[in-house]
């Protein structure tokens, strides 16, 4: 195969490690600068210069794509991934997770930990919004900050308007207000995900009063036989984000993980080090196994069909699908077919007719959009109810 490792440091020890991981599994890989590329759109032939030579084939490109340059590194996947060509991590999941509070906002309607989270445009809405956290220290972070740079811990709700009015102001930057999580006392776990598990895992612990665990602010590692619930969470957040590659980092809250960040383009120095683990080369492994399945956007693609599409469908103890198998529910006869069952934390691809439907699924379906338009609950008549959790997921991440 032939590998594109877009990367703007050839000499980066994760730049490094995947070159020599893709060309000791047989395989020719070249390291390209992202910045390099100009992007050609036009009908039918998109396509890709590569310092003003036109760029040859590809199998696969593994994007790793620095927070400074995500607008235009995002844009050089967007273009491979109209090309045909399998990138490791699509864009659309490289921007969300870029971007703490969409990743948030995206991740809090699955059940996945993650702090209390606040986002305000107005002063004034400064101190009740630390009040409804439940008081200080809280914790300052730029929405787009790395490697610890950016998260500041707030002991008094004055210091917090203060940090918050001086990045807001002229400077214009956008910050958050976080929960402080206490309990886990500068300590966080890094679980790097890699398909659908976690190949290696640390945790990371700050150094003195510190309470940034990032190596790159001191923070010490150690390998870490994560706990099953640390693993499910890191992979169900890597999925919902739609990456394939992600570092995921957690704090040990005192009910299980709490999610702080995923990142797309996780460094390999710190997880590799300590756990010794050949993590390049099973992000290798992965493209081999993967390279033939593109992503494709399933919505997109279905729309093109006209008066068909994919939606989900919510049931409750009301809806005359409840209690049903799906071959009692007659769907298939309307021209519908059931994908999925999501069911609290589980979900039932391609599920079998005699699978009952319960209150509480999401049924995601395929048909006419008429008829599963049909098949939606009333949400005029749903005033006094709130929507069970599990009603609130969604398959597509946004
Ligand atoms: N809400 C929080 N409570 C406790 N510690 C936190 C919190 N948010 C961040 N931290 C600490 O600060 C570190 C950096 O925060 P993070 O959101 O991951 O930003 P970055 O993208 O800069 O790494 C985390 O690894 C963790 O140790
Ligand atoms: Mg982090």
């Amino acid at each position: 195969m032939k590998i594109a490792i877009l990367s703007r440091g050839p000499r980066l020890y994760s730049t490094k490690r995947l070159k020599e991981a893709a060309e000791s599994r047989g395989h020719e890989a070249r390291v390209l600068n992202t910045l390099s590329f100009s992007i050609e759109v036009e009908e039918g032939d998109p396509t890709l210069y590569y310092k003003n030579k036109r760029l040859g084939d590809y199998d696969a490109v593994i994007p790793r794509i620095g927070a400074s340059v995500t607008f235009f590194g995002t844009a050089v996947v967007r273009q491979f991934e109209q090309m045909g060509v399998f990138c490791v991590n699509p864009s659309h999941g490289i921007s969300v997770s870029r971007d703490k509070l969409r990743a948030l906002q995206v991740l809090s309607r699955h059940r996945v930990g993650i702090p209390k989270t606040l986002f305000v445009r107005h002063s004034s809405e400064i101190l009740p919004g630390i009040e409804r956290m439940g008081g200080p220290p809280v914790v300052v972070k730029l929405l787009e900050g790395t490697q610890g740079i950016g998260v500041i811990l707030a002991e008094t709700s004055a210091v917090a308007e203060a940090i918050i009015e001086t990045l807001s102001g002229p400077a214009k930057m956008s910050v958050l207000l976080q929960q402080f999580v206490k309990e886990s006392k500068g300590k966080d776990v890094r679980a790097f995900v890699v398909g659908d598990r976690v190949v290696a895992a640390m945790r990371r612990t700050a150094q003195g009063d510190e309470f940034r665990s990032n190596i790159h602010r001191g923070g010490s590692a150690e390998v870490l036989e994560l706990e099953p619930e640390y693993e499910r969470t890191a992979v169900h957040a890597a999925q919902i984000l739609g990456l394939r590659v992600a570092g995921v980092d957690m704090l040990e809250g005192k009910d299980g993980p709490i999610l702080m960040e995923v990142n797309s383009s996780p460094g390999l120095e710190g997880i590799e080090t300590a756990t010794g683990i050949d993590v390049a080369g099973e992000i290798v492994q992965l493209i081999e196994n993967e390279v033939l399945f593109p992503d494709i956007d399933i919505r997109q693609r279905l729309t093109l069909q006209s008066g068909y599409g994919v939606m989900e469908i919510p049931i409750d103890e009301t809806s005359s699908l409840a209690h049903k198998t799906i071959a009692d529910s007659k769907l298939r006869d309307h021209d519908v077919l059931v994908l999925t069952i999501h069911r609290d934390t589980i979900s039932i691809p391609n599920p079998m007719m005699s699978r009952e439907i319960l209150p509480g699924d999401v049924l995601l379906c395929f048909g006419k959009t008429l008829t599963l338009r049909g098949l939606a609950p009333d949400r005029r008549s749903k005033k006094k109810r709130k929507p069970s959790k599990s009603a609130l997921r969604q398959s597509s991440g946004e």
